[in-house]
């Protein structure tokens, strides 16, 4: 299969001397969609305005639909569309004027471009509100629009800084849909950054986590999870002064079914082969230990876990599922009888 981006040991200073992209590579394969994960000032946006030819890199290779960026620009600008990450669309403008605006740029014959918008804002579904100026629009509606103008040249591959920053629930969803519809009904290819877990989660074919300018690991978010391991289960002691916990911490380190436990916040984070059968185990290390539990949790791991193993940071918020409540409290009630 042909690589639509490919990005070889890309690297971007800033003027001001900041590394927002260090030593990056990876390549993007037609069909897919890909996700940059990562918080804010991770360099994201500045990878993105490398590929669509915005600025410079300091030093690497990057490539679009074959076109190299820096070496062959005005090409690769008619194989992909961009939506950057702050709202573009014309407020005084309507619909249909933006969408003829953006046309403009690419010098499409008028018939054609008549259809074209008709045949996106219906997907985004602006067709209705189409003849109505911007400035009347909601912010979902107007990102909506921002989207559907850089569809406008039926690009190859479709770049999308946060795409759905700031917008709510339901609007996003309809994001994720038409994201989904680009890949499956033209087989785009669709680069976005995102710093929601569950937006990379539900729409990623693969994730690279970003962090500091870096890539800690690339993969579909499924092997992401497994990769870690097991279960997640979420402990806090009683007691908290590190001379007095690490005989229990250095017992339950031990336990074969213990992969890994790190401290975190207020508690400590273990992975286990199989949480169910394995809380009990945790359990007896602190019988006569004199140190209590004070809070127990078990969770299957999420794309948060990924990314606090990864990153050993937090990104979004770690809330388990009604699942895994329920899992847990069977747990305990088989303790207890
Ligand atoms: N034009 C600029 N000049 C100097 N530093 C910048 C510029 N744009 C971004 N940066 C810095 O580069 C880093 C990466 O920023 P950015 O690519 O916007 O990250 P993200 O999109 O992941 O939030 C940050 O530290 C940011 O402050
Ligand atoms: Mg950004």
């Amino acid at each position: 299969m042909a690589s639509m981006i490919g990005v070889d040991r890309l690297t971007k200073t800033y003027s001001g001397g900041v590394m927002a992209v260090n030593d990056v590579s990876f390549e993007v394969e037609e069909g897919e969609i890909f996700g940059f994960l990562g918080p804010n000032g991770a360099g994201k946006s500045t990878t993105i305005m490398i590929l669509t030819t915005l600025i410079a890199p300091t030093s690497g290779r990057a490539s679009v639909a074959g076109l190299d960026v820096v070496r062959e620009p005005y090409q690769a600008r008619f194989n992909f569309g961009y939506v950057s990450q702050e709202l573009a669309v014309d407020d005084s403008l309507t619909g249909w004027e933006n969408l003829y605006l953006q046309a403009g740029f690419y010098h499409l014959p008028k018939r054609e471009v008549r259809a074209r918008s008709e045949e996106i804002l219906k997907l985004v579904d602006l067709f209705e509100r189409a003849g109505d100026p911007v400035e009347t629009y909601s912010g979902g509606m107007r990102k909506r629009l921002d989207i559907a103008a850089g569809l406008i040249h039926k690009p190859k591959v479709l770049f999308l800084d946060e795409p759905t920053l700031g917008l709510d629930i339901q609007t996003r969803r309809h994001i994720w849909s038409y994201i989904n519809y680009l890949r499956n009904e033209y087989n785009m290819t669709i680069f976005l950054t995102t710093h929601y877990m569950e937006e990379a989660d539900a729409l990623c074919d693969r994730i690279a986590i970003m962090d500091q300018g870096t890539i800690k690991v690339i993969d579909k978010p499924c092997d992401l999870k497994n990769k870690l391991g097991g279960d997640i289960v979420n402990i806090k002691f009683s007691e908290t002064a590190p001379e007095k916990i690490s005989g229990v911490l250095q017992a339950i380190r031990s336990l074969p079914v213990v992969s890994s436990i790190k401290p975190h916040k207020d508690r400590y984070t273990a992975v286990v082969k199989n949480g169910d059968e394995d809380i009990p185990e945790i359990f007896r290390v602190f019988q006569h230990s004199g140190i209590e539990i004070s809070s127990i949790t078990l969770k299957k791991p999420s794309l948060d876990d990924v990314y606090l193993s990864y990153t050993g940071k937090e990104l979004g918020n770690e809330t388990g599922s009604k699942e895994d409540a329920t899992r847990f409290r069977n747990v305990m009630r088989r303790m207890r009888s």
